[in-house]
């Protein structure tokens, strides 16, 4: 079902409202394999049955942490699955002649550095703008870090192994490779003008 929505979301003649949606369907879905591991406690319970030994969620909280703007097309779908995640945004573009990201803007949960973060980006391109978000949230103390795209291209896949091997990073899809534009190629275009509907 991921494949056959991101195929969906790749054709040009798809709008925004039906990419925003099928992005959420997407992270929900992605939701499921980035927290498949997460710490679970025996949990006492009487069903209308019995009473059970039952499993619930322990360990570390969750905080969803999209980079603006695309990230945020993947954070209602995590939420719907985790309802309960906290949000932090980082505000990050791509300089059009550089390609090399800049900050405009960061606000995090105070307690970040005891969270398991979710950083969320639809496009992993050069690459440059997950490293730059990864090491904001180390410099302020995160240690478990997971970073979820949508599409990457091998360069960006690459740049974050290098530069943050401890992050692991999940994709519905590996891409061919990069345009003289830094755009992925095949790709989906620019995600953040497909959600917004600014082009
Ligand atoms: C896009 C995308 C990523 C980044 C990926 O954002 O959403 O954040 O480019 O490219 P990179 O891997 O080469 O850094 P953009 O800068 O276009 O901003 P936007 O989401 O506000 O459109
Ligand atoms: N950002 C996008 O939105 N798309 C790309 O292909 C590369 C960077």
């Amino acid at each position: 079902m991921v494949q056959h929505k991101l195929t969906i979301m790749r054709m040009k003649e798809t709008g925004s409202k039906d990419f925003r949606e099928l992005l959420k369907e997407i992270a929900l879905l992605m939701g499921y394999e980035v927290t498949r591991d997460i710490a679970l406690e025996d949990f006492e319970i009487e069903t209308p049955i019995c009473k059970m030994t039952a499993k619930r969620v322990s360990g570390r909280k969750l905080a969803i942490v999209p980079i603006l703007r695309a990230g945020i097309g993947m954070v209602d779908g995590l939420l719907s699955l985790i309802p309960v995640a906290k949000v932090g945004h980082i505000g990050l573009y791509r300089d059009e002649q550089t390609h090399k990201p800049v900050v405009y803007f960061c606000k995090l949960p105070a307690d970040i550095h005891d969270r398991l973060v979710i950083l969320t980006d639809p496009m992993l391109a050069t690459g440059g703008s997950a490293c730059d978000g990864i090491a904001m949230l180390k410099e302020r103390g995160c240690t478990n870090i997971r970073l979820m795209c949508l599409v990457g291209a091998p360069e960006g896949i690459a740049k974050v192994q290098a530069e943050h091997p401890d992050v692991d990073i999940y994709v519905a899809a590996v891409d061919e490779k990069l345009n003289e534009n830094a755009y992925i190629v095949p790709g989906l275009g620019d995600a953040g003008d497909r959600i917004f509907g600014t082009k």
